[in-house]
């Protein structure tokens, strides 16, 4: 009998390391754990089974199947924002060949297993591309139909793998003979803002500034902020992205009205930031030298994102604001970190 499973790509990841974390602390699912590395030691009592290996990998994608009946895939893999830039066609291959792999996958064991498989799916505020910076400024909170222009290979990647999710759910192979009669994925795909967790640091993103700073000024550390103090965008502390992620997963399909949800918590300058970081760490020596580049991509980034179909259909509401977010998880917890 193959064994029921979760399967996490990306599991070294930030998220991931929330996610694993709740899964094993919450339920009682069996966790796989795929990453290109080894999976970090601390992860590995909560997963059933870990393996390394690439989801570029058709091979190693055949024998999870061979060896387990996949229920739920969280499908965390993806080159982020920034790291994205410098190398733009093997983003492309991994954010979305990976990702079409891993729904092709999902399809396949839908039919097999004669139920929709869910495939939970982190997409980004880097969807979105505000061409100018007074629209910007002057926007109102996005929704998830508007600036759909995005600028960066990630962020094209994702809006991309929304659409994909969207095609394998609703109109895969819509001219087969058999096309209707068999199940597909039930794909679910969540909007995140920047994130911020006390326990990882992120690798190659374009709102890790807000992260970077909290790290940097707990351990010590020099850190130039690399976007305007005046730059704004919408975070949330990962307690809240692995909720949204847990519960958009739980909602019943039927209550779903559309395929991608935006979440938000609280909107922040760099300035509120740094002052913020600043009054919890009156010692940290940072300042701000904008790299114009980033700072470009931060630019087409909404400030803030309308959250309100998520509220509606599966009852999102973030646990954290800013003050909760800040002082009674991120410096706590970060402080006992480095100490
Ligand atoms: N945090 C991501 C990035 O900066 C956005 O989803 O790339």
């Amino acid at each position: 009998m193959r064994q029921k499973v979760v399967l996490v790509t990306g599991a070294n990841g930030e998220i991931g390391h929330g996610l694993i974390r709740h899964l094993a602390k919450t339920t009682e699912a069996n966790i796989v754990a795929l990453d290109v590395v080894p999976l970090d030691k601390s992860l590995r009592p909560f997963c059933s089974t870990y393996i390394v290996g690439d989801i570029l990998d058709q091979m190693l994608l055949g024998r999870l199947v061979v060896e387990h009946e996949i229920a739920t895939i969280y499908h965390l893999a993806s080159i982020l924002s920034t790291k994205a830039e410098y190398n733009p066609e093997t983003a492309h291959r991994i954010n979305v060949e990976g990702t079409m792999n891993l729904l092709r996958l999902a399809v396949e064991q839908s039919q097999w297993q004669g139920t929709p498989v869910r495939f939970v799916y982190p997409s980004s505020i880097a969807a979105y591309g505000i061409p100018t910076l007074n629209e910007k400024t002057q926007a109102k909170a996005a929704c998830e139909d508007e600036w759909g222009h995005p600028t960066t290979m990630y962020g094209c990647n994702k809006l991309y793998c929304e659409h994909l999710g969207r095609y394998y759910s609703s109109h895969y192979r819509q001219l087969a003979a058999d096309c209707g009669g068999s199940e597909t994925v039930d794909f679910r795909a969540i909007r995140f803002p920047g994130l911020i967790s006390a326990e990882t640091t992120p690798t190659g993103g374009t709102s890790d500034y807000g992260p970077e700073m909290l790290h940097a000024a707990a351990k010590g550390e020099d850190y130039n902020c690399f976007v305007r103090p005046d730059t704004t965008i919408p975070f949330m502390v990962m307690p809240d992205a692995i909720k949204a992620l847990i519960s958009l997963e739980a909602a019943p399909r039927n209550r779903l009205s559309q395929f991608v949800y935006n979440v938000t918590s609280f909107s922040l300058s760099a300035q509120e930031i740094f002052k913020i970081v600043l009054k919890a760490f009156p010692e940290a020596k940072i300042h701000f030298a904008v790299d114009e580049c980033r700072q470009k991509i931060v630019d087409t980034w909404p400030e803030r994102l309308d959250d309100s179909a998520a509220c509606q259909d599966w009852d999102w509401k973030p646990d954290f604001d800013c003050e909760r977010s800040f002082h009674e998880y991120l410096i706590p917890a970060i402080r006992e970190r480095y100490q």
